[in-house]
């Protein structure tokens, strides 16, 4: 069977249910591009999985909407969604669509690791600026894409021992899938270079405010130890012009 994000569903909820570092890290360095009070505020959290970013928006008083194109993602949001103080109501949806959300109804959009899942960034980038108010703002996090293109591995140097990363094949934009059968990659993803997130961006009327490469926490350092180099993300947010 081909792997899909529906089908890797019950295994990605395990991951973060146990506490994955990479995970909580990641939700922190996304949650660090939001003010720490969103009481009322309406967000969509975009490609929300099993709720990470959602319930911790909500915790932060926001009124949040999640989607997500695998239903069985929603399921498990649904059933992890926390009470207050603010609120989580999720749908299945097409982010390159967001068929299910008014125009022009949401300050904020979150997007955790899943705009390098979605197949058109501009198509998703025009339906992320449709649903925003004027001047609302889009906050995402995706796997670094210098460190995370398509075949990136690990190699131990002849000349000091250290373990490496191999860039891979940066210039290879488009679908690919990882057959490490333990990785999140095996339900496929989409590299883009840097350069086209930001470019795509621009295009479709943003402004950046913030580009960020966080360095690996502790946790996520001492969990995987040749990680401690390299940012793990790049985190953005844009502002519709
Ligand atoms: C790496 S997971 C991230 C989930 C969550 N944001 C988090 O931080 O754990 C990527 C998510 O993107 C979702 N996804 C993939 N393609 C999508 C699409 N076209 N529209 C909406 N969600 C999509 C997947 O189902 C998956 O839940």
């Amino acid at each position: 069977m081909t792997d899909s994000w529906d089908t890797i569903a019950d295994w990605y909820a395990g991951l973060l249910r146990a506490g994955s570092a990479l995970n909580d890290f990641n939700r922190d360095v996304l949650l660090g591009l939001l003010p720490d009070v969103l009481d009322g505020c309406r967000v969509l959290d975009l490609g929300c999985g099993e709720g990470i970013i959602a319930r911790a928006a909500a915790a932060r008083g926001a009124l949040v909407t999640g989607i997500d194109s695998s239903p069985r993602m929603i399921e498990h949001a649904r059933s992890a969604a926390s009470p207050g103080p603010g609120s989580q109501v999720y749908a299945v949806d097409d982010g390159c669509v967001l068929g299910t959300v008014a125009t022009g109804s949401l300050d904020w959009v979150t997007a955790g690791l899943s705009l390098n899942n979605l197949p058109d960034l501009d198509a998703a980038l025009s339906a992320v600026r449709r649903v925003l108010i004027p001047r609302g703002l889009l906050a995402f996090t995706v796997p670094h894409p210098c460190f995370e293109a398509p075949h990136a591995t690990w190699t131990r140097t002849d000349a000091d021992g250290q373990v490496r990363r191999v860039v891979g094949d940066y210039r290879a934009e488009g679908f690919w899938r990882s057959d490490d059968p333990e990785g999140v990659r095996r339900a496929g993803n989409q590299h883009r270079t840097l350069s086209t997130y930001l470019a795509a961006l621009i295009r479709r009327g943003f402004s950046l405010e913030t580009v960020t490469e966080p360095w690996p926490s502790d946790r996520v350092a001492a969990a995987q130890p040749r990680r401690a180099g390299l940012p793990p993300f790049l985190a953005v947010r844009a502002r519709r012009d």
